[in-house]
């Protein structure tokens, strides 16, 4: 894996990936080379005006509104080699969507899950989730998920939310092994890229220490890799360097909570009641339900 980069990438013509959150920062940048590549790159993004000068399919979709992602979902037509679900946001205050989900967890967390989900009727090759080595210090509260009781709190919604998609990753690949699906679930994260990720945050951190951190180029490798090599299902891909913070792609490991299977399995429950996605989804009918479509 040492030395991968962008330029290495393979002949992807005839592939379609989805890619939220591609408007800006790393998505962007994933987004750029695959369609480099010859992939044929939708973009979902929240402000399609923002977006348009960019050579894409793009396609309006607030990932945190779930009813917003139940309609996307519902209009898509076509086989879907690769979602990407990139788009987050990182320690905002306190605010509710539409269906009065915690804003940040539903962008980061509910809405990939009921996306993938309702999305892999379609699916033929992986779903890759971008997620960060934050997730390492997080807690999720099963019995609340959506920061109800609980005073809010910025950094922990946002880390709880990571480690929160690698579970749900690492649930998803069991799902798929057990169904006889083909389809993979992987994880990648960016290490610290200086994107506008931090915008939010009352610390400029990221953006001083420019020596440990990545551009927006380096900061997408990961993901392209996880999203186009041979990787198996479950892997975690980030930089190979020290603390998973710097360097070409190359495999990692979660967090011990990122590999807890029974923390999955009930996270996975938890959210399936909350989002109400498990009646919609399918998992529980024919096997056929998440295998390729055409
Ligand atoms: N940068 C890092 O150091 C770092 C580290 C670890 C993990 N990550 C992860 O990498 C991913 C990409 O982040 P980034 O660094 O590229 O940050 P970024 O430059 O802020 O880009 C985030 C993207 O997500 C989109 N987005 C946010 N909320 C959305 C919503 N509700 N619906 C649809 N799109 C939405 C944004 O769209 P708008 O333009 O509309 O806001 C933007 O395109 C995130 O999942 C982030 O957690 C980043």
């Amino acid at each position: 894996m040492t030395g991968w980069t962008a330029s290495q990438l393979p002949d992807l013509t005839g592939k379609t990936v989805l890619i939220t959150g591609g408007g800006r920062g790393l998505g962007l940048v994933t987004a750029r080379e695959l369609g480099r590549a010859g992939a044929r790159v939708v973009l979902a993004v929240r402000d399609v005006s923002g977006a348009r000068s960019v050579d894409f399919d793009v396609r309006r979709l607030d990932v945190a509104d779930l009813d917003a992602v139940r309609d996307f979902a519902g209009s898509w037509s076509g086989a879907l080699d690769v979602l990407i679900n990139n788009a987050g946001v990182m320690d905002i205050p306190a605010s509710r969507t539409a269906q009065g989900l915690d804003v940040q967890t539903a962008t980061n967390y509910f809405g990939p899950y009921v996306l993938t989900n309702l999305l892999l009727p379609h699916l033929t090759d992986r779903v890759v989730t971008v997620t960060s080595q934050l997730h390492r210090t997080g807690k999720v509260s099963l019995d609340d998920l959506d920061w109800r009781s609980r005073r809010y709190s910025r950094m922990g919604a946002y880390e709880a939310s990571k480690l929160a998609v690698v579970q749900f990753s690492l649930e998803l690949q069991r799902r798929l092994e057990a169904a006889g699906s083909p389809v993979r679930s992987v994880l990648a994260h960016p290490g610290i890229a200086r994107t506008a990720l931090a915008a939010h945050s009352r610390s400029n951190v990221i953006n001083r220490l420019r020596f440990l951190t990545n551009d927006a180029e380096q900061g997408a490798r990961p993901i392209l890799y996880a999203a186009t090599q041979d990787v198996p299902g479950n892997a975690y891909v980030g930089p190979g360097g020290f603390g998973g913070l710097k360097g070409y792609p190359a495999l990692g490991r979660p967090s011990k909570a990122g590999r807890d299977t029974a923390a999955a399995a009930a996270l996975w429950a938890a959210t399936a009641t909350l989002t109400d996605a498990g009646q919609r989804v399918g998992w529980t009918t024919a096997a056929s339900r998440i295998r390729p479509s055409r």
